[in-house]
């Protein structure tokens, strides 16, 4: 009686160190008005009545609101996160316009590793789109300011667990899925050691942009798991430090 006691207790430790532990975008604003993005909630409201609510933030079964490991770099995973599908909605951005995004449910417990944001066009809606066809351009990224060797995951820890992307204000009007990246890198001194969280939302660009993304990437060639921004050790005083992933594009 008494360990199995213990048994169920430790079980319910790890169950809330899961939650606690990691993290997805909950919800976001654009210039200021706030949107809900896909919740945990909403899988299992999937799974016991068939719907759940028609959001912009991708659909993902990272059901322990963990990461995709290095090993799984190739793979579709990487897009959006496990099993992911495209929303259902949309939200809309002027060129220009401002998003944050709200991690959760807890505060960001990682303080280290870089963020980066990524664009890809839909030739059509995003809300149908094919996740493989998918061509991906950063469009923002911070990793470590040397002189203070903060990272841009403490940046968000004292933000609240928010990060903020402007898009692009000469971005041409358009579908896009926007895909946001946390890169938590306190494991990255072993190989599969680091945790990416990328997490995507459909958006809709409007405005009088007339520049075309370049040419993207597609998700499953943006990293390798030796790559120097990914298998590194961040216990140390970092003078030198490659952002993974392609050039960045400031439109
Ligand atoms: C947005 O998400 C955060 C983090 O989970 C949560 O604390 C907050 O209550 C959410 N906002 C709304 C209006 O639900």
């Amino acid at each position: 009686m008494k360990s199995s006691t213990t048994h169920i207790l430790t079980a319910l430790g790890c169950l809330t160190w899961g939650v606690l532990g990691h993290g997805q975008i909950q919800n976001f604003t654009v210039n200021g008005v706030y949107n809900q993005g896909f919740i945990l909630d909403y899988y299992y409201q999937k799974v016991n009545t068939g719907h759940f609510p028609n959001v912009a933030g991708w659909y993902a079964e990272d059901l322990d609101l963990g990461f995709v490991a290095p090993d799984a770099y190739t793979t579709p995973d990487i897009v959006c996160h496990k099993n992911s599908a495209p929303g259902a909605a949309s939200a809309t951005v002027p060129a220009g316009g401002t998003i944050v995004f709200q991690w959760g449910p807890g505060p960001w417990p990682h303080p280290y590793g870089p963020i980066l944001t990524y664009l890809a066009q839909c030739s059509g809606s995003c809300t149908t789109v094919d996740k493989t066809s998918l061509r991906w351009v950063k469009i923002q990224e911070q990793g470590i300011n040397y002189n203070t060797q903060v990272w841009a995951q403490q940046d968000l820890i004292n933000q609240g667990s928010k990060w903020t992307v402007k898009i692009p204000s000469s971005l041409k009007p358009g579908n896009y899925v926007i895909r946001s990246e946390l890169l938590a890198a306190h494991g990255a001194t072993s190989l599969n050691g680091m945790q990416n969280y990328p997490q995507c939302i459909n958006i809709v660009v409007t405005g009088s942009g007339t520049k075309s993304l370049p040419a993207g990437t597609p998700a499953t060639s943006l990293y390798k798991p030796t790559d120097p921004g990914i298998l590194f050790n961040p216990y140390t005083t970092i003078k030198s430090y490659t952002i993974p992933g392609p050039a960045l594009w400031v439109g």
